[in-house]
């Protein structure tokens, strides 16, 4: 049954020496689909670059809030210039970062808000990073509200939250944590979640699952969030792995394969 990994850093330098060998065991592990998303102009083009040498990886574009570039007109424009690619399916990933807050939170907003318009008017899906910024990453989406769709990546906020986000028909993204002692709070979020509006992620190279964690994360380990997933819901991977792809396909704008 095959999976994709929504939301994997490929591109990074983590993967230089075996990105190859990477892929293969992705592809073992029925990985049929990999995105990539950017976090700076330079990740983004070699996402681009990456997607257009590999059949099953795509690319997002998107300045990630702990960069230390302001959303110019420039820059804007640049990234107008990479969605246009074929294989870019979404803006991301973008948003706000109060852990590390390398902006001000204002700055950050107002990059944020940029990039949100840049999104609305590519009509591409919006892939969104939030650390410890839930209440500006939810106002900003809520107020400008993205016309082709939103995932939150990483979901870290409450169930009250979650319940906000699928209100506004967004998608909430799950990666390693889900498999950690610690995360009660996030395994009852998504035993609740409907299937339909869950997107299984890596974010390779980090938020590696259990057995793996403390080693690099990679796509195959996708799997072991798919199988997490299935018993805390009480159903096969099977499910966990159709629904998800389906999921996947629909906001990303996959075709079906035809039968
Ligand atoms: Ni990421």
């Amino acid at each position: 049954m095959a999976l994709i990994d929504t939301h994997c850093h490929l591109d990074f330098p983590q993967f230089d020496e075996d990105r190859d060998q990477v892929l293969q065991r992705a592809r073992d592990s029925a990985v049929e689909k990999i995105l990539i998303p950017g976090v700076d102009l330079a990740t983004c083009r070699r996402a681009i670059a990456l997607a257009e040498t590999h059949e099953d990886v795509w690319a997002a574009v998107g300045i990630h809030p702990n960069e230390l570039m302001d959303i110019s007109s420039d820059v804007l424009g640049q990234l107008s210039g990479l969605a246009n690619h074929p294989k870019v399916v979404a803006i991301g990933e973008i948003g706000i970062d109060l852990y590390w807050r390398k902006k001000s939170q204002s700055d950050q907003e107002r990059d944020f808000r940029a990039q949100l318009a840049f999104a609305d008017a590519s009509g591409l899906p919006v892939i969104v990073h939030d650390r410890e910024a839930h209440e500006p990453v939810l106002r900003l989406l809520r107020e400008l509200r993205p016309a082709g769709g939103v995932v939150l990546h990483a979901f870290s906020g409450d169930a009250r939250m979650a319940e906000d986000a699928l209100t506004l028909g967004f998608y909430l993204g799950v990666d390693g944590p889900l498999t950690y002692k610690k995360s009660d709070e996030l395994r009852a979020i998504f035993a609740q979640a409907p299937l339909d509006r869950i997107l299984i992620e890596t974010d390779a190279p980090y938020l590696t699952p259990v057995p793996f964690r403390g080693k690099r994360n990679e796509p195959a380990h996708v799997r072991l969030v798919a199988e997490a997933l299935a018993v805390i819901r009480g159903t096969t991977y099977e499910a966990v792995a159709a629904a998800t792809t389906a999921n996947a396909a629909r906001l990303f704008r996959w075709e079906s394969p035809v039968c």
